[in-house]
């Protein structure tokens, strides 16, 4: 097992440590096979997750995993944290509405036995993936959505909230005076702390789960429903091997299928380093607009090997284990270099 100390980064990848007089090294990456990935290793069990609010969330999931819980208690346990935060942008309570006003909610969990729940288009919940559990656990569905799930909710006592913060409204009301719809280049703001948090994590008894759960896009359509709630796009978990979770333009994680896809090339062999590139590399290579689009992955395996990477660079994952919690920079496609450039 490599220790805490050996925690290992990929050429060129940045890492922040959080706490004062905290460091950590950075010996060249063991796995990376073109050195053109950062990947991580992490000891077990951990908890690790998209953007800045991850930070929050980690914490959560740790005190949870070290309570001796499980990863699903983990997972959901974390996400909430960033769904009950007003200043968290583009999930749950505080989420940027859609063009008409209604903040709608997407959110999937998937456990350690492959077992899958999720809701979509779900209003005036706030923890959209304690939802998505109960519809794992309590119907013989994986999905409900809009009404259906809502109701399903409040049957399971949920209780109503508006989940329009009055600064959400207002940036709103702006976005009104123009209304201009520029879904991919808002998407392309690389503004961390404003987007998807999904999670992983592993629990003392070596099993994994995740999680996902977003208010989508701002002022998209309404009735859109992207990636966040869809088994495999935004976020999988197979336990026998990881898990792979997303963030960003949820119609090309969609398209490419692309937690799944990284789970399966992680089976295959690759590393989570090079497995969230290929997926990266398949949008780059179907979707001529990729440069306008951003899309960020995280992965990590049952060993503690993590990596994340994106089209955009500014995409960044919090990751915690027993030595602490740590906001990392993923390597991307177009490089800072290239970006600034621009
Ligand atoms: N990835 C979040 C969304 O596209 O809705």
């Amino acid at each position: 097992m490599t220790t805490r100390r050996e925690f290992l980064i990929g050429a060129g990848a940045g890492l922040v440590a959080l706490g004062a007089g905290k460091s950590w090294s950075h010996p060249p990456s063991r796995w990376g096979s073109s050195g053109s990935s950062g990947q991580y290793q992490l000891e077990l069990p951990f908890a690790v997750s998209t953007w800045s609010h991850g930070l929050a969330a980690n914490e959560a999931a740790w005190t949870t995993l070290q309570s001796g819980r499980t990863a699903l208690d983990a997972v959901e346990t974390g996400v909430r944290v960033s769904e009950a935060d007003p200043e968290v942008t583009s999930v749950g309570c505080g989420g940027h509405p859609d063009r008409d006003g209604h903040v709608t909610l997407d959110a999937c969990i998937m456990d350690q036995g492959g077992n899958a729940g999720s809701v979509a288009f779900l209003e005036g919940i706030e923890h959209a993936i304690s939802v998505a559990r109960l519809v794992m656990e309590k119907t013989p569905h994986v999905m409900l959505v809009g009404e259906g799930a809502r109701e399903f909710a409040l049957a399971n006592g949920f209780p109503v909230k508006d989940l329009l913060t009055p600064a959400a409204q207002k940036s709103w009301r702006k976005w009104r005076e123009t209304a201009d719809y520029q879904a991919w280049p808002q998407a392309a703001d690389p503004d961390p702390g404003h987007d998807t948090i999904s999670m992983l994590a592993v629990d003392g008894f070596g099993d994994m789960c995740g999680a996902c759960t977003t208010s989508g896009l701002p002022y998209k359509m309404h009735g859109r429903v992207g990636d966040s709630p869809i088994i495999g796009a935004a976020m999988f978990v197979d336990n026998a091997v990881g898990g792979a979770c997303a963030t960003g333009v949820g119609e090309e994680v969609m398209k490419t299928l692309g937690s799944f896809l990284i789970v399966e090339l992680m089976r295959q062999g690759l590393s989570p380093a090079e497995a969230c590139h290929e997926a990266i590399a398949r949008i780059v290579r179907r979707n001529p607009r990729w440069k306008d689009v951003q899309v960020g992955y995280l992965a990590a395996d049952k060993q503690g090997r993590c990596s994340a990477y994106s089209i955009q660079p500014g995409f960044q994952f919090a990751v915690m284990d027993q030595t602490g919690n740590r906001l990392l920079d993923a390597q991307s496609w177009i490089r800072p270099a290239a970006k600034a450039q621009e």
